[in-house]
């Protein structure tokens, strides 16, 4: 067996067990890339500061550089005695090039190497999330221009509430999503600090200079405290906060949608590219994908709560726990990656069923609210309008009818302050062109909303 890189003060190997048990090179690997941009950030600020000569860097950074070529032409052995990737590539370079190759390690420990590559992972990982957060924005905006005019209902507690138009409540997604990519974007700027040189907890006396480094690798400047730099990971719960956020919001979308394919509602129709079948019911064609979105926002979820309770007890600074924060962040990532395409996906696949949709909008008095409007514009207080809405509706149930099926006598029978301008705004069409305020589902601000999201998402 291979001696460990930190074997000096041990006379036994560690048993097979426990080689197993530790090792994370199974999963760390992925992080191979950052790593290897450390180290060479790192070399060169050795360098700098005559901690090694240029011909040891050179040596090191053109070992790194065919290390990264094997990694990535899958040639390079990954080996689990040798723990996890930090020590593969610092071994496999050592292998390769000899003697320069242990002065890589001077005044660094893997506490802050983990932690330098972590940082760039998720900074990179977190652009990746943007861009498809922006992709299922312009597919919802796509499916919205699709659909210019048409008219659903709205639901508040899942019962009929007032009409809306489809764009608004699409846009609505795109806010979400908006702000999903917000908490993403502050969360980089936090998580944008370099604890490169933190070493294990204390700092060095060697004279490495650790804003050169940062600056290599583009943080902001380096970590100010040396424990926090090691002990921190309020910048990986902060990412899974907001991917988890980012599930729910789609989750939500999922349900929706699937509520929205069934026989009950028949509003969309996905095509079939986006549904799936059954083994046994040969007349099914489900939604699973946008079921799958709603199920693995529970993964999302799960990621976050898995660090949460996996820092929660640790005292400072770094423990070997934290090793189990890498699988989370990873399952996380390409978790939402793949809700956010399939969404984008679904939603380009997706045609609305107008006709079906059109026989919908009477049921549900989705003009009460519109009525009650129109009382007040006459100069009856607010609750009394209500009161005597509710009673029209009272009327238009016993008779079973909707509320632009009552003659103004009806009507005057139960307030004669109604008049035969009633009818500019009972009925859906009419309800919808009443709605003027701000955020409103009125066409003509939902028409200037379009145009915002248009411009913003460079789809004109
Ligand atoms: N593989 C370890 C991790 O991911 C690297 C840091 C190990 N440090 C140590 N002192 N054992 O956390």
């Amino acid at each position: 067996k291979e001696a460990k890189l930190w074997g000096g003060r041990f006379k036994e190997g560690v048993t097979d067990a426990v080689e197993r048990f530790t090792e994370s090179i199974s999963f760390d690997k992925q992080l191979y890339k950052q790593d290897i941009k450390g180290s060479r950030a790192h070399a060169s600020m050795l360098t700098h500061q005559g901690l090694i000569s240029e011909s040891d860097r050179d040596s090191i950074i053109e070992g790194l550089e065919e290390i990264e070529r094997r990694i990535e032409n899958g040639e390079f052995n990954w080996r689990a005695d040798r723990e996890d990737v930090h020590m593969n590539i610092e071994a496999a370079l050592t292998d390769m090039i000899g003697e320069p190759a242990k002065k890589l390690h001077t005044a660094r420990s893997r506490n802050d190497q983990v932690l330098t590559d972590f940082r760039l992972w998720c900074r990179d990982a977190i652009d990746g999330i943007l861009v498809s957060m922006k992709q299922l924005q312009v597919s919802l905006l796509t499916l919205a221009l699709r659909n210019e005019g048409l008219i659903v209902p709205g639901y508040t507690h899942l019962q009929r509430a007032q009409p809306v138009l489809l764009q608004h409540l699409l846009l609505a997604y795109v806010e979400e999503i908006e702000r999903d990519a917000g908490r993403l974007v502050d969360c980089r700027a936090r998580m944008n600090f370099c604890p490169l040189g933190a070493c294990a907890l204390a700092g060095t006396g060697l004279p490495i200079d650790r804003f050169m480094t940062s600056e290599a690798l583009g943080f902001t400047a380096p970590l100010r405290n040396s424990i926090d730099a090691v002990s921190d990971r309020d910048f990986v719960l902060e990412f899974l906060s907001a991917n988890a956020i980012t599930a729910v919001h789609l989750s939500r979308l999922g349900e929706e949608w699937v509520l929205w394919a069934s026989e009950e509602f028949g509003f969309i129709t996905p095509s079939d590219s986006v549904s799936t079948g059954s083994s046994i019911m040969p007349q099914k064609k489900n939604p699973d994908p946008m079921e799958l979105v709603r199920g693995k926002s529970a993964r999302v979820i799960g990621d976050l709560v898995t660090l949460l309770t996996l820092c929660k007890g640790l005292p400072h600074a770094y423990n070997r726990d934290l090793q189990e924060d890498k699988e989370p962040v990873f399952d996380s990532v390409k978790t939402i990656l793949g809700m956010l395409e399939v969404s984008a996906e679904f939603a380009l696949n997706i045609t609305f069923n107008r006709e079906r949709i059109q026989k919908a909008l009477p049921a549900g008095h989705l003009d009460a609210t519109t009525l009650a409007d129109y009382l007040v514009n006459k100069g009856v207080p607010f609750r009394t309008s209500h009161d005597i809405a509710g009673k029209s509706v009272a009327l238009c149930t016993s008779k079973n009818c909707q509320l632009l099926d009552l003659s103004l006598d009806e009507l005057r029978s139960i307030n004669p302050v109604f008049e035969e301008d009633v009818y500019d705004f009972l009925g859906v069409e009419n309800a919808i062109q009443k709605f003027v305020s701000y955020g409103s589902t009125g066409s003509a601000c939902v028409a200037s909303q379009i145009d915002y999201w248009m411009k913003k998402l460079e789809m004109k």
